[in-house]
C-alpha cells in the first residue's frame, strides 16, 4: 500500500486503480475490470491512456472505455501482442495488480458527436467492440436512438463471443434491459475459418448482403447514423463506404452522420 501510493505521488497526471476481474476469450483476447476512481468522469465510447506500474519506463496506450459511464468500475477489452510494448505484460494481469488511467478521457465515437437519426450502426472490428459495449449499456443510446445494430468482424467466431455476451446480457441489464429489449441486433462475420457469413463487414455492406440479411435499406442520411471502430484500414475503409452513401463525418465540435475513433490502435 505504501509503494502503491508513492508511485500513485509519482504521476500526478494518473490514478492509480486495482485490477477486479480477468477473463482470457482466447489466446489473442482478454477482458478485465479494475476499480473506478471517484473523480473520472467520461462519456460512454471515449477512450483513456492506461499503463502498468513498476516498469522501467511506463508504456502508455490508449484503450477505449468499455463500461458505461454510470458503471462504478472501469472494464476493458484487449488484444495481447507477443513481445507489444504494453500488452505482453497487460495480458499477465491478475486480482490485485495495479493499473494507471491517465486522467482525461477523451474521443470522438460519442453520441454527442452524432445528429439525431433513427438507426444507429456500430461498425467493429477486433478489439474495435469494446467502446460499443459501453454505448449499448448507456441508457442514452436508446434515448437517442430507435434501433441499434452493432456489427463485428472477427478472425474466428471464438473472438466474437465478449460481444455476443455483452448483446445477451442486455436482456438482464437493470438499467437497459426494457429500453433494449426488440431494439438491438448483433450482426457477426468472420474471415479465417469457415462461417455463415464468411466475409469482412466492408463486403457485406458493399454487396448489400448486410442490409438484406437485416431487412434493412441501406444507410441513408436521413435515418442512419454509423460509428467506426477498428485497425487503420477498417477505418479507412468504412469511412470510404459511408461518404460513398452521402453520409457526413461529424465530430464533438460539429455532430453529424458518421463518426471514426482516430486514436484507436490495435
Ligand atoms: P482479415 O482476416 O481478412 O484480415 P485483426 O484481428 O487482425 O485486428 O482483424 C480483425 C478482423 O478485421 C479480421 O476479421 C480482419 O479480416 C478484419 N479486417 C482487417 N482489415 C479490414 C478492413 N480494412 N476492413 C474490414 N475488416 C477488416
Amino acid at each position: 500500500m505504501r509503494a502503491a501510493t508513492a508511485e500513485a505521488m509519482d504521476r500526478p497526471d494518473c490514478h492509480l486503480e486495482t485490477v477486479t476481474e480477468v477473463e482470457h476469450y482466447t489466446d489473442r483476447l482478454f477482458r478485465f475490470r479494475t476499480t473506478r476512481p471517484a473523480s473520472l468522469r467520461f462519456r460512454s465510447g471515449e477512450f483513456v491512456m492506461i499503463g502498468l506500474p513498476g516498469g522501467e519506463k511506463p508504456v502508455f496506450r490508449a484503450y477505449s472505455i468499455a463500461s458505461p459511464n454510470w458503471d462504478d468500475a472501469l472494464e476493458f477489452f484487449s488484444i495481447k501482442v507477443p513481445g507489444g510494448p504494453l500488452t505482453e505484460r497487460l495480458q499477465k494481469i491478475v486480482p490485485g495488480d495495479g493499473l494507471w488511467v491517465k486522467k482525461k478521457p477523451t474521443g470522438t465515437l460519442v453520441l454527442d458527436a452524432l445528429a439525431p437519426g433513427r438507426r444507429l450502426w456500430m461498425l467493429a472490428t477486433g478489439t474495435g467492440v469494446a467502446p460499443f459495449a459501453s454505448l449499448v449499456r448507456d441508457p442514452e443510446t436508446w434515448e437517442k436512438f430507435e434501433e441499434v445494430v452493432l456489427t463485428q468482424t472477427c478472425r474466428t467466431a471464438a473472438e466474437l463471443r465478449y460481444a455476443e455476451e455483452i448483446v445477451a446480457g442486455l436482456a438482464e441489464d437493470p438499467l437497459v434491459s426494457e429500453l433494449a429489449a426488440g431494439r438491438v441486433r448483433l450482426y457477426t462475420t468472420v474471415t479465417r475459418e469457415p462461417h455463415p457469413r464468411p466475409m469482412r463487414i466492408t463486403t457485406a455492406i458493399e454487396s448489400g448482403r448486410l442490409f438484406s440479411d437485416l431487412g434493412t435499406a441501406p444507410f441513408s442520411a436521413g435515418t442512419d447514423r454509423v460509428m467506426i471502430c477498428g485497425s487503420m484500414e477498417m477505418l479507412r475503409d468504412c469511412r470510404a463506404l459511408c461518404l460513398a452513401a452521402g453520409l457526413t463525418e461529424g465530430s464533438n465540435a460539429r455532430p453529424a452522420e458518421f463518426v471514426v475513433e482516430r486514436a484507436f490502435a490495435g
